[in-house]
């Protein structure tokens, strides 16, 4: 297995050594391996989306079950014909793709014909994203054809942010990973589809709902589905009525989710597994800074009355008042804003409090507008719905 370490200067350039490592992946990807490779959001476990036998290597590298489609990724707008028919997309799609691309964006569109039924998980649709990371696209400029890539994860772990989470996952499973540092957004795309008057998020992700609207020129709707009591969303907008800054889904439309109608099979496959989940229970606690902090410390005391010797973890924005033996305490540097770096972190922070042995991981949760809709998607899907209202 092949470690191709890669140096991108501030101004997104590569040195010729860093151009050869890439030019080496990309000719494995097209003799039909499976790579790993940085993106903005996550790191990505590619293969060539037009070979069915590539594709299926990365299902069978992450154990990752057939019926979940894989994102097919594109080094420029001019490739996008090589994935689906650009002239016949609905308009605000076109509008999303060229205001928000490069970037942490995923737009559900009709399959072309070369796509890989694999890839597809058999839809008549694909999944397609443009990211904003040098080494991504110059890879793929060098591979040639479109790449397939789901998160560079077993299936069921937190994805992978850096290359050393990639081969703690996958060393051994697969063909190489290029190494360039640590992704810079944290979380995944958000998936969209869109028809000709509206869109509809699938995942929340690095692109905002707010974003979509603007650069779109349509409304933008959550899926039904992830407003469901234990998507994390719900819980984070019924309580963010308290702190009075009502969120981008009407309050009505917040109550009637919360009564978790029967809304059928979900129309994203990947939105019925139980991702991200470390090995630890995760508890997420929603509320006032204060409330927050003095629930998490009620929480721990009856935990130190029952199991004085677990490891917990702490992930707040100020952690006062927690720190104790067999307490490892994470907040953000000092300015930065608590939602971006939990972005960044989260993934990482899930790993290295696994490794570190916590039994619990306890994290403050987040407003859900902006970035924070995609937080709270994560946290409560590796809190299997242990979410707090405070
Ligand atoms: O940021 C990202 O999107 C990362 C990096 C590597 O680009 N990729 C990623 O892929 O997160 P993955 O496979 O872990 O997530 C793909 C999501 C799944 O929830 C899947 O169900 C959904 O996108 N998806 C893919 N194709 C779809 C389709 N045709 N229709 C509906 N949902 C689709
Ligand atoms: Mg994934």
């Amino acid at each position: 297995m092949n470690v191709w370490r890669v140096h991108v200067d501030a101004d997104g350039n590569m040195d010729e050594a860093a151009q050869a490592a890439i030019a080496d992946a990309a000719a494995c990807l097209r003799a039909g391996g499976v790579i790993a490779f940085p993106t903005e959001t996550v790191y990505g476990l590619g293969a060539n989306a037009w070979d069915d036998a590539a594709a299926r290597k990365v299902f069978q590298a992450k154990g990752r079950p057939a019926d979940n489609p894989l994102i097919v990724h594109i080094a420029d707008m001019d490739m996008l014909g090589m994935v689906t028919c650009p002239d016949a997309l609905p308009e605000p799609a076109r509008r999303a793709m060229a205001a928000l691309w490069p970037g942490p964006l995923t737009v559900i569109v009709p399959a072309g014909p070369r796509i890989a039924a694999t890839v597809r998980a058999g839809l008549p649709t694909v999944g397609v994203r443009l990211p904003d990371h040098p080494v991504a696209r110059a890879l793929i400029r060098a591979a040639g054809c479109p790449v397939a890539a789901p998160s560079a994860n077993r299936s069921g772990r937190p994805s992978p942010t850096d290359a050393a989470a990639v081969l703690a996952d996958l060393a051994g499973r697969i063909d190489g990973v290029v190494d360039g540092g640590p992704c810079q957004v944290g979380v995944e795309s958000t998936v969209v589809a869109f028809t000709a008057e509206r869109g509809v998020i699938y995942r929340p992700g690095g692109v905002t709902r707010e974003a979509l609207m603007a650069a779109s020129g349509v409304p933008v709707d959550w899926h039904g589905h992830l407003l469901r009591p234990d998507a994390g969303l719900a819980a984070a907008m019924m309580q963010s009525d308290i702190e009075g800054e009502p969120p981008g889904v009407p309050r009505a439309e917040r109550h009637a989710a919360s009564g978790a109608p029967d809304l059928g099979p979900p129309p994203s496959p990947g939105m019925k597994y139980r991702h991200y989940a470390p090995d630890a229970d995760v508890h997420v606690f929603v509320g006032p800074n204060g409330r927050v902090l003095a629930a998490m410390r009620a929480w721990l005391a009856t935990l130190r009355a029952r199991h004085p010797e677990d490891t917990v973890a702490v992930i707040a924005e100020r952690t006062e008042g927690l720190a104790q033996a067999g307490v490892l305490a994470w907040s953000p540097p000092p300015g930065t804003p608590y939602t971006e770096a939990l972005a960044r972190e989260i993934y990482r922070l899930l790993r290295a409090f696994e490794a570190q042995g916590a039994r619990h991981i306890l994290v403050q949760g987040v407003a859900p507008d902006g970035l924070g809709a995609a937080v709270m998607n994560r946290l409560a899907k590796a809190a299997s719905g242990r979410v707090h209202l405070v």
